[in-house]
């Protein structure tokens, strides 16, 4: 049987990983998929620099639109980035009848519904295992190995740039600046590194997961995204006293009790004895609670060249499985019918209950724990531990560490506005959330 003929939008980190990876196991990838899988085409603008890459071994070419349209190609990989231009180009490869697969959780988490219903509406498959926690294959796990479950929540490290420069930052004491270059250089971080540290890839990749746990559409615009950008050392050193660890969590959650969904993302004090707890730099791991399995955990390398290009891989190897396959009985997209779909809302960010570190800095004075914890109290907060930061000789102020028990968001807000207003409360008050994750 002939090879299949794959066309590369996109030859930069993740492209060039995907390239060298099919080279080096093209034996095993064709005897796995039961078919050869061969690139033959792939698209720069520096066509130098994809010249180098791929040698006389496939055409090189400046303008996507030639991969898309050429009749010899039968699935176009999208490894770009962007959500315009690959937009365009992955709605018109379906046009053509083309399988699609990218990497581009952007692209997803912003034109996923329009995307889907296009490829379903002319039976070709767009597959993102990539998409999401690089080379850990979670979207397989959610949509095929988890689909006995109701699924209750997820909580993932599922930015490994952010993950990577917390653990630099507080193992060797580096600059947050300094540690977000090393992370560009190895290839982790987004075209435009805001993304990682506002939290906006990881809330691109726990969009896709909510829908695909929920049976929801994309929901990106309803997601609350908190980065790492306003985080402190003095928040990660108080966290490990106090037995936590600080990590960028995407979060989706179910909660039937108010009929909608939580979507979010946030740094968040996980319990240092968790194994989620102890994922260390630009590793991911997703954490996910169904009602039948209970809790299960998904471990791996979140970013980087060749993790990637082993979930690009293992799509073509679904997809060219898949091509001889009926249409009507593929997985669906986002796992659950397309016509069965439920509208279930995501609920604003005041509705959703954790439990929260405080991190007050106070006068030194008689009293002002005591008017501290009384605010808690009658706003019905409990508190489960209480660190003060002894003061050095002759300092006027000082922190004062709080933990809480499980309380509504929109509760603790009130409560740390009344808080803020006392004359002995000297900055802004820091607020994380914290999840027990068991
Ligand atoms: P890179 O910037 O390394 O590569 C992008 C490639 O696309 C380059 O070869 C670039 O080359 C080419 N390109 C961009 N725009 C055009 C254009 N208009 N015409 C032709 N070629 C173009 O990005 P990555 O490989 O890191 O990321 C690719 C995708 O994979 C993104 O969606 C990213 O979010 C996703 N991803 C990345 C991961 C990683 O670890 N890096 C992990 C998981 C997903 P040139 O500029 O020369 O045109
Ligand atoms: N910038 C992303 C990260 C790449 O750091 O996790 C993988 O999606």
């Amino acid at each position: 049987m002939n090879p299949i003929r794959v066309g590369l939008l996109g030859i930069g980190t993740v492209g060039g990983g995907t390239f060298e990876v099919l080279r080096r196991n093209q034996q095993e990838i064709r005897r796995r998929a039961g078919r050869g899988i061969e690139i033959t085409a792939v698209c720069r603008r520096d066509q130098a620099a994809a010249r180098a890459i791929v040698g006389d071994a496939a055409r090189v070419v400046a303008d996507p639109f030639d991969i898309v349209r050429d009749p010899s190609i039968d699935i176009v990989v999208e490894l770009m980035g962007g959500t315009t231009l690959a937009r365009e180009l992955v709605l018109a490869a379906i046009g053509q009848g083309k399988h699609v697969v990218t990497a581009n959780k952007a692209l997803l988490a912003v034109h996923g519904t329009e995307i889907f219903a296009a490829a379903h509406d002319k039976g070709v498959v767009v597959a993102f295992e990539a998409a999401v926690a690089g080379g850990i294959p979670i979207i397989k796990s959610l949509r095929e190995g988890l689909s006995a479950n109701r699924i209750e929540w997820i909580a993932g490290i599922i930015n490994g740039t952010t993950n990577f420069i917390l653990s630099e930052m507080r193992d060797k004491g580096l600059d947050f600046d300094v540690v977000l270059k090393e992370a560009q250089r190895l290839g982790y971080a987004e075209a435009d590194p805001t993304f990682d540290i506002e939290g906006v890839d990881a809330a691109h990749k726990v969009t896709i997961m909510s829908a695909l746990a929920f049976g929801t559409p994309v929901q990106f615009g309803r997601a609350h995204i908190e980065g790492i950008t306003r985080l402190q050392a003095a928040d990660i050193r108080y966290a490990e006293q106090l037995g936590y660890r600080l990590k960028l969590l995407g979060i989706t959650k179910r909660r039937d009790d108010l009929g909608g969904l939580e979507l979010r993302v946030h740094p968040t004090l996980v319990p240092g004895k968790r194994l989620i707890a102890n994922v260390e730099g630009a590793m991911n791991a997703v954490v996910v609670h169904g009602d039948a399995v209970g809790t299960t955990l998904h471990y791996g390398r979140g970013a980087g060249a060749e993790p990637t290009a082993s979930a690009v891989i293992a799509d073509l190897v679904d997809v060219t499985r898949l091509l001889t396959a009926d249409p009507a009985h593929r997985v669906p997209h986002l796992a659950f019918r397309p016509d069965m779909l439920s509208d279930t809302p995501v609920l604003p960010i005041e509705d959703v209950v954790t439990a929260f570190y405080l991190r007050l800095q106070v006068a030194d004075q008689a009293g002002v724990l005591a008017r501290i914890t009384g605010i808690l109290a009658e706003h019905d907060i409990s508190i489960d531990a209480v660190l003060q930061r002894e003061s050095a000789e002759g300092e006027k102020q000082t922190d004062v560490i709080i933990l809480t028990h499980d309380t509504v968001e929109g509760r603790m807000n009130e409560a740390i506005a009344r808080m803020q207003a006392l004359p002995t409360v000297l900055a802004p008050i820091v607020k994380i959330r914290k999840e027990e994750l068991n």
